[in-house]
């Protein structure tokens, strides 16, 4: 049964390979003083920079440079956003990357009025805004994390060894986002796949959690065909629209809210995957994907209903002659197939993460309570270990 709930987006998406102009149409609708805000050079390299400061100056904007927003991005690299935006003061702040520069653009907008230190308002006390937000927009260059369409804005502090999101409410979230499947054809591919696993498992974090019948469960299997099918595509072509196109629609469908009203969500291998990433910087996917089948594995027959609906539905298991549990096992073991096809990390130990590191790492993690089976800390410590 669906519970009750209320459903609003406040983000006006475009669409294509025409969505750039329609920043000629957003412009007008702010101030004069526009923040660009980039990651670490590759919209000079694709070409996109010179397009939107085309369109900027065609509009009468006064452009104020913000580059160098990292992967994960820092809170030191958001204190030096913040004095930008205050020294030329700044009406409207223009993400154009990845999930990393939108989140930035967002975490600075609430901040930028704000006298307290957002790093604890926002990330460790989990507090709403109570000054003035400045607007932002965003065009997407990567597909994965739904930053675009959603209020979410990850942040990392690298000295005390936390990686924290903190959703915030509606008027944090961008006010438009452009999408052009053609700007991510010049996505590495790594970078490309963990985006591609990124969807994948928010799509999974909100249905492995529930026993209910909902509308909310049967959309998210549909989004997980679709990526797993355009995933299979792009890796052998990374330049068919097509596939590129159906990825980034489905990434920001697999996380603006809409696969979980109404239900309850686990959102576990994100909790293990951003402790992860705090103690290795590595790329957001491949943190999610190095600790999903060990975690998944654990919990598989607390929730077993659900993982042989997701053998039978997503990955067309056959069910005769099995027992429930093998069914639902040869899900995961498809799963983990595909994983391995596409090139995603499938240990903590690619991507850096040392025996050392578990205690730390197990520490870190913040305990969530929709899944399957509510983890102790030492049951968070055995599933990195494997994960290891
Ligand atoms: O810095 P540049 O030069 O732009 O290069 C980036 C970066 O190195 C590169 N890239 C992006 N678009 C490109 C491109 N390179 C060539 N061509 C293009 N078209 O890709 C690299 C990764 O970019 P990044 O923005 O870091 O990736 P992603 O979109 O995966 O964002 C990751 C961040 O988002 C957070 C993650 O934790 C991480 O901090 N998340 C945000 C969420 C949300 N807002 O709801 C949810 C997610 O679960 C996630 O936690
Ligand atoms: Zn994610």
């Amino acid at each position: 049964m669906l519970g009750n709930f209320c459903y609003k987006n406040a983000t006006k998406l475009y669409f294509g390979d025409d969505s750039l102009k329609y920043l000629n149409e957003e412009l007008p609708k702010y101030g004069k003083n526009v923040q660009l805000i980039y990651g670490g050079g590759s919209i000079k390299k694709n070409g996109i920079y010179d397009q939107v400061i085309e369109i900027l100056q065609a509009n009468g904007k006064n452009i104020v440079e913000d580059a160098g927003v990292m992967p994960n991005p820092t809170v030191e690299k958001l204190y030096d956003g913040i004095r930008i935006a205050r020294e030329n003061n700044v009406d409207f702040l223009l993400a154009v990357g990845g999930g990393s520069c939108c989140d930035y653009a967002k975490a600075v907008s609430v901040s930028v009025n704000c006298d307290e230190d957002p790093w604890d308002k926002y990330y460790i006390r989990f507090e709403e805004p109570s000054c003035e937000i400045v607007p932002v927009g965003c065009i997407l260059t990567m597909a994965g994390t739904g930053s675009e369409m959603n209020a979410g804005s990850v942040i990392t502090n690298h000295e005390q060894k936390l990686k924290i999101g903190h959703v915030f409410g509606e008027e944090v979230m961008p006010k438009f986002s452009i999408l052009n499947p053609r700007f991510t054809f010049s996505l590495p591919k790594k970078q490309m796949v963990a985006g591609i696993y990124d969807i994948f498992n928010h799509i999974c974090e909100q249905y492995f959690s529930g026993e209910d019948d909902n509308t909310s469960d049967y959309l998210a299997e549909a989004l997980m065909k679709s990526v797993i099918h355009s995933s299979l595509i792009a890796i052998e072509n990374p330049e068919d629209y097509e596939a590129r196109s159906n990825i980034m629609w489905t990434a920001t469908w697999a996380l603006n809210t809409l696969i979980s009203r109404g239900k309850s969500t686990d959102w576990m291998v994100h909790m293990l995957g951003q402790a992860a990433g705090a103690y290795t910087d590595a790329t957001h996917g491949m943190t999610l994907s190095a600790v999903s089948l060990p975690y998944y594995r654990y919990i598989m027959l607390y929730g077993l209903k659900k993982f042989v609906r997701f053998a039978k539905e997503v990955w067309d298991v056959s069910s005769e002659g099995k027992t429930e549990e093998q069914v639902a096992e040869d899900g995961l073991a498809a799963m983990e197939n595909w994983m391995k096809k596409i090139g995603v990390a499938m240990s903590l130990s690619e991507l850096g993460a040392t025996e050392d590191m578990i205690d730390g790492i197990t520490e870190a993690t913040l305990i969530l309570e929709g899944g399957y089976k509510i983890l102790t800390k030492d049951e968070v410590k055995e599933i990195l270990r494997k994960s290891l």
